[in-house]
C-alpha cells in the first residue's frame, strides 16, 4: 500500500475513535515544519535552546566517548539545525537525515550540503512509526543515531520501547544513540511551553486540520476549533487537543463524524521523563551503558546510550 493510502486509513480510523485522534506526525506539512521552527525561538519554548546549551557545554565529552568520523543518522532531522553543531563537533564522513516532511527535508539538506562540502549527505523520507529502511550500502560500523528535541516523548511508553529497540537493531556493537530527553519539571513552565502568549503553538496545532483536509479530502473549518494544552500529572505528559467551539459535522469521501460543542480531538502527547526511568527503558531496549548531561536547572538531558 502506498504512503497516501495508509495515511488516509490511519487518519480516518483516528477520527472515528472515541475520543478522536490525529497522530502528531500529521503536524508536519511545509507550513507545520516552518511553524515548528518558529516555536523553537519562542521565549516560553525552553527545550531547543536548553538542549543546544547542554550539547555545547558537553561537546568535548561526547566527542571523547563516540570519537570523530563515522556515520551520523538523525531521526526527525527537520531543519538540520542541530545536525550542524554535531557535524562540526564529530566531523562524520556521512550524514543521513530522516524525516517525514519531504519538501522541508530536501530544502534543509540542500543548505547543509552547501555548508559542509566534504560531507556525504543522504536525505531519507520515512515514517519512524514504521520500519525505516536505511540507504543500501550504508556501513554498519561506527553509526551514531541522533534523536534530539525529545521527540521520543511523542510515543506512548510501549511504542517508545519499540522504537528504541529498533534503534538498537540499526547499530553494531560500536554504535551509539544520542537522544534528547525533556525532564519532569514545574507544571507552569511545561504548560507555557505548549501554549505560548503569541499563539504560535495554537497555529501549529490548528494547522493539522488543513493538512488532514488535503490528505483525506475532509472539510474541517480550523476557525471552528481552539487549541488546548495541559500537563497530565498521572501520565507525566503534556497533552495537546483541538476543541470544537460549536457542534459540527466533518465529512470526507467515505465517512463523517459529528462533534458536540466542547468535544476534543487528541493531537499530541509529549511525555516528560525522570532520568532513572529513561535509563531503565534504554536497558530494556538493549542499551547497557548510558551517560547523561543536563543543564544547571535539570530541565533537559542529552543521553548517550551504547549497546
Ligand atoms: C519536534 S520536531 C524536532 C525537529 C528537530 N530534530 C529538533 O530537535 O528541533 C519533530 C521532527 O520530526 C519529524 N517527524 C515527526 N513525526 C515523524 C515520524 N513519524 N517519522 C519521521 N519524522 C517525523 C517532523 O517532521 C519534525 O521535523
Amino acid at each position: 500500500m502506498d504512503r497516501s493510502s495508509t495515511d488516509r486509513q490511519e487518519i480516518c480510523a483516528g477520527l472515528l475513535q472515541l475520543p478522536a485522534r490525529i497522530a502528531p506526525k500529521y503536524f508536519y506539512d511545509v507550513r507545520g515544519s516552518a511553524l515548528f521552527e518558529e516555536i523553537t525561538r519562542l521565549p516560553e519554548y525552553y527545550p531547543t535552546r536548553t538542549e543546544a546549551a547542554v550539547m555545547q557545554a558537553h561537546g568535548a565529552d561526547i566527542l571523547q566517548k563516540v570519537g570523530a568520523g563515522g556515520t551520523v543518522i538523525e531521526f526527525g532531522a527537520g531543519s538540520c539545525e542541530k545536525a550542524r553543531g554535531l557535524c562540526r563537533l564529530l566531523r562524520p564522513q556521512r550524514f543521513v537525515a530522516v524525516d517525514i516532511s519531504a519538501e522541508f527535508l530536501h530544502e534543509s539538506v540542500a543548505r547543509l550540503r552547501g555548508e559542509f562540502p566534504g560531507l556525504e549527505v543522504l536525505p531519507l523520507v520515512a515514517d519512524l512509526g514504521r520500519v525505516v529502511e536505511l540507504p543500501a550500502g550504508l556501513p554498519r560500523e561506527r553509526r551514531l543515531l541522533f534523536y534530539p528535541g525529545s521527540s521520543i516523548g511523542n510515543f506512548d511508553p510501549p511504542q517508545a520501547l519499540e522504537l528504541l529497540t529498533r534503534f538498537r537493531g540499526l547499530m553494531a556493537a560500536d554504535g551509539a544513540l544520542l537522544i534528547g530527553i525533556d525532564l519532569v519539571k514545574d507544571i507552569a513552565v511545561l504548560e507555557a511551553a505548549y501554549d505560548d502568549a503569541a499563539g504560535v503553538t495554537a497555529a501549529f496545532n490548528l494547522n493539522v486540520l488543513d493538512h488532514v483536509n488535503r490528505l483525506i479530502g475532509s472539510d474541517f473549518e480550523p476557525a471552528g476549533w481552539r487549541h488546548v494544552a495541559f500537563y497530565n500529572v498521572a501520565a507525566s505528559r503534556i497533552e495537546m487537543h483541538l476543541e470544537a467551539l460549536a457542534a459540527t459535522r466533518v465529512s470526507w469521501p467515505g465517512g463523517e463524524r459529528r462533534f458536540a460543542a466542547g468535544e476534543r480531538i487528541h493531537t499530541e502527547n509529549s511525555y516528560k521523563y525522570r532520568l532513572a526511568e529513561f535509563f531503565a527503558l534504554l536497558a530494556r531496549a538493549g542499551f547497557s551503558r548510558s551517560d547523561a548531561w543536563t543543564d544547571p536547572r535539570d530541565w533537559f538531558a542529552a543521553v548517550l546510550a551504547r549497546p
